[in-house]
C-alpha cells in the first residue's frame, strides 16, 4: 500500500487499514508543540478518550512556545512523555508530516487510461519538484469528473463532463520519511500511517461545505492556506510566517521577554485599545504581512477559477488571537469560523466549552485520530 494514497482523497482514506482497531491516537508534531488526540470507535460512535498538548521548547532548552529544530530521537521522546502525561492507552498512532516537508499540486492532464497514468504524472510532476525525482516519493488522487463538473454547473450527463484529468499530487522528500520512521520508533508507538497535516485539518473541521472554502491553520512557525471545493484541495500555500514570529518581535520592539510577549499576544493581541498603542502596532503589523499573504491567495484563486471564496475556517493556536477572527471577517467580507474538531467525537457535556476553546489548537491531531474511523 502506498503510504501516501491514503493521505489524499478529500480528506479521507482511500484505503482503509487492513486491521481495524478501537483506539487510535493522532499525533501532531507542529514546530512549537505536539498536539495529540485519542479516539474510540464505540458502535456506530466515536467517543473522545482523551487529548494533551507540550511544548517543544523545553527540549531545546529553549522557552515553551518557540519553534525548535529537533532530531528525530528528541522529538520521539517528547512524543513518548506526552503520551505518557496525558495516559494514552493505545499503541495505534497516525503521525502528522509537517506542510513544509511536503509540496501538493494539481495536474491537468489530458484523458488517458489509469495505466498510463503512473508514466505520465511523474514526468509532469517533475517541472513541479526542485529535487531529483529518486529523492521523493510521489502520490496522487485523481479527482472524480462529478466533481469538477458540477462545479462547472453543466448537466449531469456523463458525455459533458470534461475531458481531461485533474490530479491531485503530493510529494514528500524520502528523508523526511526516514525520519518520520525513526520518530515512530522512538516513541515506542505502533504506526497505523502518516498523513499530511492539511489533510488532516480538512477532515477535521469539514461538514458538508462544498462551495469553495478556505482553511487558514495559523501555526506558530507557519501559516498553512487552503482552498476546497467538494473537499478536494484547490489551492494550498505554506505562508512562512506564524504565530511565535509575533511573540519575538513583540517581545524585541518592547524589550521583553518572550514569556511575558507571548502573555501580551495571547490577552491583548489585536484588541490592544489606546493604552497598549505600542503593543498593538508590533502586533498588527505582524497580522497584517499573514492577512495580505492571504489575500494573494484568495484573490489569485478567485481570479483563477471565477468561483468566490464563500466561508473561512480558521484553526491553529495563533488563529485564537484576541481579534483575529474579527480582523479576518472585516477584510475579506466572507463567513468566519473557528474549526471545532472536538464535535466529531463524543465527549462528557461539561468539557463542552473547554473544548470549543482548545479545538483550533487541535484541529491536526483530531483529523489524524479520525483518519481510520471516516
Ligand atoms: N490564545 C492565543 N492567542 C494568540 N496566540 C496563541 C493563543 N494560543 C496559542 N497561541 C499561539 O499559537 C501557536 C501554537 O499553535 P499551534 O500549536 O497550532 O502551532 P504548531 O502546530 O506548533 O506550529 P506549526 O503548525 O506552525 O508547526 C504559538 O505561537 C502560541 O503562542
Ligand atoms: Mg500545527
Amino acid at each position: 500500500m502506498s503510504f501516501l494514497q491514503d493521505m489524499l482523497a478529500k480528506g479521507q482514506s482511500l484505503l482503509k487499514f487492513s486491521v481495524p482497531v478501537n483506539s487510535v491516537v493522532g499525533i501532531d508534531i507542529g514546530t512549537s508543540a505536539i498536539k495529540i488526540v485519542q479516539v474510540k470507535r464505540d458502535g456506530g460512535k466515536i467517543k473522545l478518550e482523551t487529548y494533551g498538548e507540550i511544548g517543544l521548547g523545553t527540549y531545546a532548552s529553549d522557552k515553551s512556545g518557540k519553534v525548535v529544530t529537533l532530531a528525530p530521537d528528541v522529538i520521539g521522546k517528547a512524543v513518548a512523555d506526552l503520551l505518557r502525561e496525558a495516559n494514552v492507552t493505545t499503541k495505534n498512532a497516525v503521525l502528522s508530516i509537517q506542510s513544509q516537508a511536503t509540496l501538493i499540486f494539481l495536474l491537468e492532464l489530458p484523458e488517458v487510461k489509469e495505466s498510463e497514468l503512473a508514466t505520465l504524472i511523474p514526468n509532469e510532476a517533475r517541472k513541479y519538484i526542485p529535487v531529483p525525482l529518486t529523492e521523493v516519493s510521489l502520490d496522487w488522487y485523481v479527482v472524480p469528473k462529478q466533481e469538477t463538473y458540477q462545479d462547472e454547473g453543466s448537466s449531469t450527463d456523463p458525455k459533458l463532463m470534461r475531458k481531461k484529468n485533474e490530479v491531485v499530487v503530493v510529494a514528500v522528500r524520502n528523508e523526511t520519511l526516514a525520519q518520520y520512521r525513526e520518530i515512530s520508533d522512538k516513541s515506542g508507538i505502533v504506526s497505523r500511517g502518516n498523513e499530511i497535516e492539511i489533510f488532516s485539518a480538512i477532515r477535521s473541521v469539514f461538514h458538508r461545505e462544498i462551495t469553495p472554502t478556505m482553511v487558514i491553520d495559523y501555526g506558530a512557525g507557519t501559516t498553512k492556506v487552503s482552498i476546497v471545493e467538494y473537499g478536494v484541495v484547490r489551492a494550498y500555500h505554506v505562508i512562512n510566517r506564524g504565530s511565535a514570529f509575533t511573540s519575538e518581535s513583540l517581545a524585541r520592539t518592547m524589550g521583553i521577554d518572550f514569556d511575558k510577549a507571548e502573555e501580551i499576544k495571547k490577552t491583548v493581541g489585536l484588541v490592544g485599545g489606546a493604552n497598549d498603542a505600542k503593543t498593538a502596532e508590533a502586533i498588527t503589523t505582524d497580522t497584517a504581512y499573514i492577512i495580505s499573504e492571504i489575500q494573494t491567495i484568495l484573490l489569485g484563486y478567485e481570479r483563477q477559477s471565477h468561483k468566490a471564496v464563500t466561508k473561512i475556517i480558521l484553526c491553529g493556536g495563533g488563529a485564537m488571537m484576541p481579534g483575529f477572527l474579527e480582523k479576518v471577517t472585516e477584510t475579506f467580507g466572507v463567513e468566519t469560523i473557528y474549526g471545532d474538531p472536538f464535535d466529531k467525537a463524543e465527549a462528557p457535556q461539561f468539557m463542552e466549552q473547554v473544548l470549543k476553546k482548545a479545538g483550533p489548537e487541535f484541529t491536526v491531531a483530531m483529523g489524524l485520530a479520525l483518519k481510520d474511523f471516516v
